[in-house]
């Protein structure tokens, strides 16, 4: 922890006091400076070569801006993990009435790449069979939640300790992987989301039934540029429009964001640690004012 500048506002910006920021697998790849297969070189040069450029890194957020509940993502320019961060004015998003900060700023990483993926991406529709691989993380959560939401059937694939989670948040049926390694199942999807990465993509391709579509949250370089057809790789947009859906989800009682607050600012480096255990389970959000 060091004191750092005042935030300074460009045109088009405000300065937001924070009161819950999200440390995420996102921010873990840019501190860590460890990418999926292929990226390395590609993401070093972008994040910053011997560590990342931007010193202080956090993306989602809750905080107050002229007296308003605001969240939003800050996107490339980072910042979040700080008591102030200046973010655009038009990227700012209101946190309805009966949504808590922490779980505004733990929603919108996961649920954000879940809607961009699967509803705008995928397409996907009620009735299909979806399989989502690494199903109590961030983004796996979402998935599985969403994807319920939308009417498919869906199968979660999880170690046996988040199995009843993963049942809990909606899935028709839950896959041990300690037991049946993905490899193993010999049943069809229309929809398979991998959110965990590493596995190769014909072992994925295997599993989607006619007109199956593949999606690769945590893809290489080499599968992020092969993407076509029914693979879809890339990276989630961060829109307010999309931040807003979010949050009206969570409003509607129609999301669990799977909170743990783990305390103030100091916490984040607990936060890395967990994250990079790889067993994470759900978002981890500190509040910048403890
Ligand atoms: N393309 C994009 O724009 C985009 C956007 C967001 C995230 N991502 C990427 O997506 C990945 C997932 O992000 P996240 O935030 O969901 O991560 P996360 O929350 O840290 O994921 C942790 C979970 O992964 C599960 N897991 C670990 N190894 C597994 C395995 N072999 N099989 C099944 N599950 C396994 C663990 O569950 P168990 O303990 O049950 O194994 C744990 O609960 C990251 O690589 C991230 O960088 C990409």
């Amino acid at each position: 922890m060091r004191e750092a500048p005042e935030p300074a506002p460009r045109d088009g910006e405000v300065v937001v006091d924070l009161t819950a920021v999200a440390v995420t697998a996102g921010d873990a790849r840019m501190r860590s400076g460890v990418f999926p297969s292929g990226f390395g070189l590609v993401a070093r040069l972008a994040v910053g070569l011997r560590g990342p450029r931007r010193r202080i890194l956090g993306s989602a957020f809750a905080g107050r801006c002229d007296g308003e509940r605001v969240a939003g993502m800050a996107g490339a320019r980072l910042g979040a993990h700080a008591e102030r961060l200046a973010v655009a004015a038009d990227s700012l998003v209101r946190i309805p009435e009966g949504v808590g900060d922490a779980a505004a700023a733990a929603a919108l990483f996961g649920r954000t790449t879940a809607l961009h993926f699967l509803r705008d991406r995928a397409r996907l529709r009620p009735g299909e069979r979806l399989l989502v691989n690494g199903a109590s993380g961030s983004v796996g959560s979402a998935a599985v939640q969403l994807g319920r939401a939308l009417g498919a059937e869906v199968t979660a694939v999880t170690s046996a300790a988040n199995a009843e989670l993963a049942a809990g948040l909606g899935a028709d049926r839950v896959v041990d992987y300690g037991r049946t390694p993905v490899g193993a199942l010999d049943e069809r999807f229309d929809v398979v989301l991998d959110a965990v990465g590493g596995a190769p993509r014909r072992e994925w391709m295997r599993l989607l039934a006619p007109g199956g579509r593949l999606v690769l949250v945590a893809a290489g370089l080499g599968d992020t540029i092969a993407a076509r057809g029914p693979v879809i790789a890339g990276v989630a947009a961060e829109s307010p429009e999309l931040c807003a859906d979010v949050l009206r989800y969570v409003e509607e009682g129609g999301f669990d964001p799977l909170v743990e607050e783990l305390g103030g600012l100091d916490a984040v480096s607990e936060a890395y640690r967990r994250i990079d255990s790889r067993r994470k389970v759900g978002n981890l959000v500190v509040d910048p004012r403890c």
